[in-house]
């Protein structure tokens, strides 16, 4: 039998973002945080690199702003930039506060009240400004967020429950627009809860698996982006996807990267003969921002057609490598690589969303109850290119923003009637799941080939016909089968990658992460790609 519950918030995401959100809430509102995996599900838990912010007494915000813009390629929304920079101070004051273990500084810890933390650099900053937990950030962060989350008995966490559809009063035939809660598939009872809430806060993070190789874990399928594209949310930017420049190439070392603080600490890029190489495409080198790196490390590659490039830090004392990053080396050391002696074989593959749902500083979207946090948004921040680090400090800052919203607005937003439950009447048990399995695969495969690090108007063409093929078989598939995660996925990702197809056509430039053949030159007027949802147009 599917149940109803009823929260003042339900936060769809475990991460970095919804922790923050639903620790910073009060303890008298009632919260549900649901994970559609395990609680480690998201990119969170395995950030390794760390949070930019203003921490240097050096440092300051004006030069954190500037590289973000410069990063972004003219295309950040310089109010989105200026407020989280100015506000990642006290963001991470918070984490400290929380009890975030960040790696201390030995050497420079100060009795004049200074900052005791050590900051390392990555691409495009033009100081050492990464607060981090060794090359462990990500872990550090969530397993402290979650164990002050488990103590905070107003906050329930849910795992395994798969946020399949958000309830919307248009959706009901209700007067209104506003978001009321979603429908919640129990993966361990297989049946589609009703979660009825004040406040419905996306956490869901990014729709990076929608390629088939990437730094990501299997629940980056843009979830959020497609319910709430569905729900009637405008989504920006989505073109703008991001290729982490150095991933693991080793046969069987599934989505591991390579933090780009190695480049920060001295890390060089090397061609097979031992050569380097990227002084040739910017002066910055390896420190120049992601969308330069990884477009060098892709050209070198087919120009030589070899099938990796390296990474080679194995100059730096072995002691300092290993203090410094104890997860890539005992991770490399498992394949056989040991990185004080030898370079890493790496690759790019995509990393990161920069666009998503279009939200305000206070993380509201378009449908009124319903807000967006972290990785699934687009807030302006990012512009054509995210700088590194800056993802986290903008779940940090925006979740924060978003709670002391939600508190103000709670007194407007009254408890809701008992919501309509899920109709499975409809529906059967799916006898050919394997339909499933071949469409995620072929999804992937030509979302790599065709809209990946270099495009042309040919083979988004390709791609869009092939995803409209595809969106049709799943909509009858979805329309005549019980819901599993696989389907929910699928169709999520297929949604995505169609916004991903059609906001990558709109653009007739090459800026940033958006690079075409058949536009090669900066347009001089930058310009977002806005997407508005169909039911306007109805
Ligand atoms: P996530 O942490 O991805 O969490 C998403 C949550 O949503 C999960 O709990 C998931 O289960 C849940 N969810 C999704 N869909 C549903 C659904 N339908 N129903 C229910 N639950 C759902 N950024 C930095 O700033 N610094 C770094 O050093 C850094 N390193 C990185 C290293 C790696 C390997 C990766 C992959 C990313 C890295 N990033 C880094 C990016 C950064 O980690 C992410 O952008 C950020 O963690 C996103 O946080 P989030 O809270 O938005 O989402
Ligand atoms: C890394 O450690 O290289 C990832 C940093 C990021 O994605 O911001």
């Amino acid at each position: 039998m599917s149940q109803h519950f009823q929260h003042d918030v339900l936060v769809i995401g475990s991460g970095a973002a919804g922790l923050t959100l639903a620790l910073t809430l009060p303890s008298h509102l009632r919260i549900a945080v649901l994970s559609k995996g395990d609680l480690t599900n998201g990119s969170t838990y395995w950030a390794q690199g760390g949070v930019a912010a203003v921490l240097d007494t050096d440092d300051t915000v004006e030069s954190h702003v500037a590289d973000t813009l410069d990063a972004g390629a003219g295309l950040c929304r310089e109010e989105a930039v200026r407020f989280t920079v100015e506000h990642s101070r006290e963001a991470i004051e918070w984490l400290i506060e929380q009890g975030v273990p960040f790696t201390r500084d030995d050497e420079t810890a100060r009795e004049d009240g200074g900052f005791e933390f050590h900051l390392t650099r990555e691409g495009g900053h033009s100081h050492r400004r990464i607060i981090h937990a060794a090359d462990a950030t990500g872990a550090a962060i969530f397993n402290t967020l979650l164990a002050k989350a488990r103590q905070r008995p107003n906050i329930e966490l849910l795992e395994q429950r798969v946020a399949v559809d958000l309830i919307t009063e248009r959706k009901l035939g209700l007067p209104g627009h506003n978001c009321l809660g979603a429908y919640v598939l129990n993966r361990t009872s297989g049946e589609v809860d009703t979660y009825g809430a004040r406040f419905t806060v996306l956490a869901s993070g990014g729709a990076a698996k929608v390629y088939l190789y990437t730094s990501n874990p299997d629940g980056a399928c843009g979830d959020g982006i497609a319910m709430a594209w569905r729900a009637g949310c405008r989504v920006g930017n989505l073109e703008f996807n991001q290729f982490h420049p150095t991933c693991l190439y080793h046969p069987k070392a599934k989505s591991f990267l390579i933090t780009e603080a190695i480049r920060g600490e001295g890390g060089l890029l090397k061609l097979p003969n031992g050569e380097r190489f990227m002084q040739r495409f910017d002066p910055r080198a390896e420190l120049a921002p992601r969308d330069i790196v990884a477009r060098a490390i892709d050209h070198e590659m087919k120009r030589l057609g070899v099938d990796c490039l390296y990474l080679d830090i194995s100059h730096k004392p072995a002691d300092f490598i290993k203090s410094h990053f104890p997860t890539v080396y005992e991770r490399c050391l498992g394949f056989g690589i040991d990185i004080t002696q030898e370079a890493i074989p790496v690759v790019p593959a995509a990393h990161y969303t920069c666009g998503g749902v279009v939200v305000d500083q206070h993380g509201h979207t378009d449908v009124p109850g319903l807000y967006a946090i972290g990785e699934t948004t687009f807030t302006g921040l990012h512009g054509a290119n995210r700088m590194a680090s800056n993802s986290l400090l903008e779940c940090f800052v925006y979740a924060r923003s978003a709670a002391a919203d939600i508190l103000k607005q709670l007194p407007t937003m009254p408890e809701r009637q008992k919501l309509p439950s899920w109709d499975a009447s409809q529906v059967t048990d799916s006898d050919e799941d394997v339909i499933i399995a071949h469409n995620w695969d072929e999804l992937r495969r030509f979302m790599w080939d065709y809209v990946g690090i270099v495009r042309t108007n040919k083979r988004l063409q390709r791609a869009q016909h092939r995803v409209r093929l595809l969106l049709d078989e799943i909509d009858e598939f979805y329309s005549n089968y019980k819901v599993s995660r696989d389907l929910i996925e699928l169709r999520n990702l297929a949604q995505v990658a169609e916004l991903i197809i059609r906001s990558a056509m709109q653009r007739k430039e090459s800026r940033g992460l958006h690079y075409t053949l058949d536009y090669p030159d900066q347009l001089p007027e930058a310009r977002d790609t806005i997407l508005v949802p169909p039911i306007y147009g109805e």
